[in-house]
């Protein structure tokens, strides 16, 4: 049993802080094991010697400072500049004509190879530029781009000023861009005229436009990458200053030398969706981070300086962004930016192709686009004619990963699919199957891997207490947590504090549910609050719920997450009306269709909307969303005795099995 029978504690006693000691995993990897060992019992020899494969200005005066749990510092008073470190170094190392980034864009119909020192021209122009338009060491600079080498130089350029970047996904509208820049209050916004989706070209220009029209914070300066062989937009004079005019700003200025930054100072800011209606932007501190993504290239992946390696994902997530654009170039290898589709860009042999044409030896992605391809292709006629031979690994994360999509990738790619547990809040993975280390490349079925360095997992259930090993619970981490893990949230200290370590005091509480096993593999189920997974999106219902709840006619709403074959989970809105409304149920569910795609984003891939007569709350007013979610998916399920009104969901199961769901769902029981 994980943690012994010393380990049984009440969470209802808040002041209490856990000391149960964590087993550290029980297999036959001497090297994994004395490297973990070591990571939780000196930590500051651990991470001290992680450390040194980063350049620094000046060197730590303490790899850990733990006074002020759970701001947890690392390297502290240590100097470096993570520009400089994934570009420059490589340049002053003779690694210049080295390829650097390798954009791939089916929708563009065009391939860019771009080097080290094509990378560091326009990083440290643009970073002149910037400067010369106000930008200093702690300003930050949002950036919603599409994904194209011009994205990645933004992020490296503010990082070069000592600035704090925020990228915004794409996919999301221009009133979440809103938050963002209320939020964040930037000095500047780089956006690019368009983005470009299968089905259309994206403005990005008239929603970042909307955005600062409907926002009360103003940035001084818009830069604008024109995407001219896509759209051509005259940009707004008075506003706008377009890319190239902040390139030769920079051309004219000094040479831009790197900012140094000392290592708990943020790196960048992510928004990411929770139960909470405040924006949580996870802050990241760069030493930690840069130290952590580095050493994990090597340790999990398996990746050196001569490989290709492609993440196939966005830089607005934080996949996307620590394994795109940080890692990889961290290391001084060679990162693909994929701009297309797993299908449709134009057809479902592309990541066959990607991983031929540019000899790819490890590809990371969310199962979900492996899902796409298997739907549409599933003898992969389209994927046949291409040679994998370069490819070692495949990665997943993001997402559950479900076994018949893991052994396809497996059959298909003929390699390992190994699955890594994240966050954004992490920045990196908690569990993994680790390359480096030597770990099983076939692991058991559904696990996530075993616990990377420094992360001491244990499992609570209910009533907060210790799991036996394989029993389903909360999963929570051990503090101190390690290097990169976010320092706070943004301007919200309280929030942090509240959201993620007052629960379990002396733990960090991840919301999710799952169960680790008597080898210590651990194994994720579920998010254990209101958040969704579609396609590997987080979403918070709530922030759905909030949208709809702007529609006129609408009284009531309740959003949870139903099963879909591909995306995973796609969201699924009952609602009640307002006394008096004559207006079709039908026509309301596609009006509060559009208004998520107008508030949200299309990501949050809103469809199912129906209406009922009520629903079903605990008299405390609580809305039991995951009884109607279990309700949809044909589960049993056990009402509380303090539910106001248990006949709500007769008309729920019509609702639902009008939008396919509840076929066969048990009536739900009554607790005594
Ligand atoms: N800009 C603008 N719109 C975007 C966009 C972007 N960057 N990315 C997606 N969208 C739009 C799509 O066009 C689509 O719009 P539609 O409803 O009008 O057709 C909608 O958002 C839904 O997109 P998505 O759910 O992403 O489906 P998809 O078929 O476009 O892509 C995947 C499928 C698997 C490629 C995609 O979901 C994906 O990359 N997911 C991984 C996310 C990730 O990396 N997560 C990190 C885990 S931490
Ligand atoms: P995000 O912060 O957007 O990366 O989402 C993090 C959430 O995605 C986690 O809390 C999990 O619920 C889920 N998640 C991430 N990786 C995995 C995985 N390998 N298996 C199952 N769920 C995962």
């Amino acid at each position: 049993m994980a943690g012994g029978h010393n380990s049984r504690f009440n969470v209802c006693n808040s002041n209490m802080k856990y000391n149960c000691a964590t087993q550290p995993p029980n297999i036959d990897n001497p090297t994994y094991l004395d490297a973990y060992r070591r990571s939780i019992e000196t930590p500051e020899d651990f991470w001290g010697e992680v450390g040194q494969s980063l350049d620094w200005y000046k060197t730590w005066e303490k790899v850990l400072d733990n006074s002020m749990e759970p701001f947890t510092k690392w390297y502290v008073g240590g100097y470096l500049n993570a520009c400089y470190n994934t570009i420059d170094r490589h340049i002053l190392n003779g690694k210049g004509d080295k390829v650097a980034l390798i954009h791939d864009s089916p929708l563009t119909n065009t391939i860019r190879h771009v080097t080290y020192n094509e990378l560091y021209e326009t990083t440290s122009r643009l970073a002149g530029g910037l400067r010369q338009l106000g930008v200093e060491k702690g300003d930050r600079v949002i950036i919603y781009m599409p994904l194209i080498p011009e994205a990645v130089m933004a992020v490296l350029a503010t990082a070069r000023l000592g600035g704090i970047h925020s990228v915004v996904f794409g996919g999301f509208a221009a009133s979440e861009l809103c938050t963002r820049i209320e939020h964040a209050k930037p000095k500047v916004v780089i956006a690019a005229t368009c983005g470009v989706e299968p089905n259309k070209v994206v403005k990005y220009l008239d929603m970042l436009h909307s955005a600062i029209a409907m926002s009360t914070w103003k940035p001084v300066c818009r830069v604008i990458f024109e995407r001219n062989n896509v759209l051509s937009v005259s940009l707004d004079c008075k506003k706008d200053v377009s890319w190239n005019t902040v390139l030769q700003l920079g051309s004219l200025a000094e040479r831009c030398e790197c900012v140094p930054v000392e290592a708990n100072d943020p790196l960048y800011i992510l928004y990411t969706s929770g139960t909470t209606d405040k924006p949580k932007g996870v802050q990241r501190p760069i030493g930690g981070h840069l130290a952590v993504l580095s050493y994990s290239m090597k340790m999990i992946y398996g990746i050196t300086s001569n490989d290709v390696w492609w993440t196939a994902s966005d830089l607005g997530w934080v996949v996307g962004l620590s394994y795109i654009c940080y890692a990889p170039l961290l290391i001084g290898a060679t990162s693909v930016m994929y701009e297309g589709k797993p299908d449709r860009t134009p057809d479902p042999g592309q990541y066959f192709r990607i991983i031929d044409q540019h000899k790819v030896s490890a590809a990371f992605s969310v199962p979900t686009a492996f899902r796409v391809i298997r739907r549409v292709d599933p003898e992969v006629k389209y994927g046949k004619k291409y040679c994998l031979d370069s490819l070692r690994t495949i990665f997943i994360a993001g997402e559950q990963c479900d076994i018949e999509t893991k052994n396809w990738i497996e059959r298909t790619f003929k390699v390992p699919a190994l699955n890594n547990w994240w966050q954004t809040e992490t920045g990196s993975a908690i569990t993994a199957s680790c390359v480096g280390f030597g770990h099983s490349m076939y692991p058991p079925k559904y696990t996530t891997g075993l616990p990377f360095m420094g992360y001491q997992i244990e499992v609570f259930n209910q009533d907060g207490m210790q799991t036996e090993s394989a029993e389903l619970g909360r999963i929570v981490i051990k503090l101190p947590l390690p290097p990169g893990n976010m320092s706070t949230l943004y301007k919200n200290d309280e929030l942090f504090k509240q959201i993620y370590f007052q629960k379990f005091p002396g733990y960090y509480d991840t919301m999710d549910a799952g169960y680790k096993d008597q080898n210590g593999y651990v194994y994720i189920v579920a998010r254990d609050d209101d958040v969704i997974n579609v396609a590997g999106h987080r979403i918070a219902t709530s922030s759905l719920e909030d949208a709809v709840l702007r529609h006129h006619d609408i009284a009531d709403a309740a959003v949870f997450g139903v099963p879909e074959p591909t995306k995973g989970q796609v969201p699924l809105c009952l609602f009640v009306v307002k006394e008096g409304t004559k207006k079709e149920a039908t026509k309301i569910s596609s009006e509060i269709i559009k208004i998520i795609r107008d508030v949200i984003g299309p990501i949050a891939s809103f469809r199912l909307a129906a209406k009922v007569e009520g629903l079903p709350r605990t008299r405390s007013g609580k809305t039991m969303r995951k009884a109607m979610a279990d309700f949809a998916k044909n589960e049993e399920v056990t009402l509380p005795a303090t539910i106001e009104d248990p006949t709500v969901f007769s008309d729920i199961r019509r609702a639902l099995q009008e939008l396919g769901y509840a076929m066969t769902a048990p009536n739900p029981i009554l607790a005594e």
